[in-house]
């Protein structure tokens, strides 16, 4: 049956800012993850600490883990593709941290500018850094079910990173679907494979929306089993290496339908959408919610 409860991890300020145009200030920022932890979400992945060439977005890295450290209620995650990010992060107070692998090696190239099998090597010695820390360590596959450049990427490719992942000391491991191509067809038998490897408490799913298959794919995940769901306020996101991605699921979506399920999130649906209003506010545009959406005509 559908557990429970389910965890959501809350990802916006981190996938969604990271894709925006325009770079947002960090004082927004640090409001959106104040009102976010606000709201009752467990975890609110903060920002990135990656090269700021590369991801010009996230390059107040460390001024925002400075100006939330007094924040309480949630945990603050944070993605760092190599030791250099590792030690940025944890000089900057963050007391978690993510490590995101590609299941498909062109889109590995193009994300982390590496191999897949070096940068499993790469986070082979942040996971071992962030053990003798007693830091705990996330870890994402991207590309789980399709990939911009080579297709359709096969469940044994995801198995695969998913136990190296495992190996290292990853104490979850979110499935993500970058561009948002998979449907119930293709996830099902990747979410089997993956589960005959690792046990499925420790697995998180992440959709992007591109084609309207989100909430689909996070019922099925449900089904089978599955306790912890990314997604992003306001549907805020898409992968600047993921040409043609669009956001994230919605959280408010997504909040939606698990209270229609009888499951606890531990999620104030109001909380969650006032702070959906005051980003959607900043950026000028319409909330990617339909949830919210809906309910601010009521
Ligand atoms: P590179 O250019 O190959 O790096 O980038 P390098 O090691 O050759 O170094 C080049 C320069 O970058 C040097 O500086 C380094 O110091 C610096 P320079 O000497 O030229 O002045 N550098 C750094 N600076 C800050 N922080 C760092 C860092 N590392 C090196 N950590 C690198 C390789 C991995 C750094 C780069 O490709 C990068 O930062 N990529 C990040 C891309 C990214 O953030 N993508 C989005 C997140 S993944 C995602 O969204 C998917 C997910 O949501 C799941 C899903 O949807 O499927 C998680
Ligand atoms: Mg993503």
């Amino acid at each position: 049956g559908i557990p429970s409860f389910v965890k959501i991890v809350e990802v916006g300020p981190r996938d969604g800012l990271q894709n925006e145009k325009n770079i947002v200030p960090t004082a927004v920022k640090v409001e959106l993850i104040r009102r976010l932890a606000s709201s009752g979400l467990p975890v609110v992945e903060a920002t990135s600490f990656v090269s700021p060439k590369w991801v010009p977005q996230l390059a107040d890295a460390k001024d925002v883990m400075e100006a939330i450290k007094n924040v309480e209620g949630s945990s603050f995650p944070v993605l760092t593709p190599n030791i250099k990010g590792f030690e940025a992060a944890i000089a900057a107070g963050a007391k978690e941290v993510a490590i995101f692998v590609s299941a498909s090696e062109s889109f590995s190239k193009s994300n982390i500018n590496c191999s897949i099998e070096e940068s499993l090597t790469r986070y082979r010695a942040v996971a071992s850094a962030a053990r003798k820390l007693s830091i705990p360590v996330r870890g994402y596959v991207s590309c789980v079910v399709g990939c911009p450049v080579e297709g359709a990427v096969h469940p044994s490719k995801v198995a695969h990173v998913v136990k190296e992942l495992h190996n290292m000391g990853c104490y979850e491991i979110s499935l993500g679907d970058t561009i948002g191509v998979g449907t119930p067809g293709t996830v099902v038998p990747m979410l089997e494979t993956v589960m005959a490897v690792v046990p499925v408490e420790m697995l998180a799913v992440h959709f992007h929306d591109t084609y309207g298959q989100a909430l689909s794919n996070i019922l099925m995940s449900l089904q089978m089993g599955i306790s912890i769901i990314d997604s992003s306020v306001s549907g805020l996101g898409g992968c600047p290496y993921a040409k043609g991605a669009s956001g994230n699921v919605a959280t408010e979506d997504v909040v939606y339908m698990l209270h229609g399920l009888g499951v606890k999130t531990n999620v104030d649906l109001s909380k969650l959408i006032s702070a959906g209003e005051f980003i959607s506010r900043h950026l000028g545009r319409a909330s990617g919610s339909k949830t919210a959406t809906a309910l601010s005509k009521i």
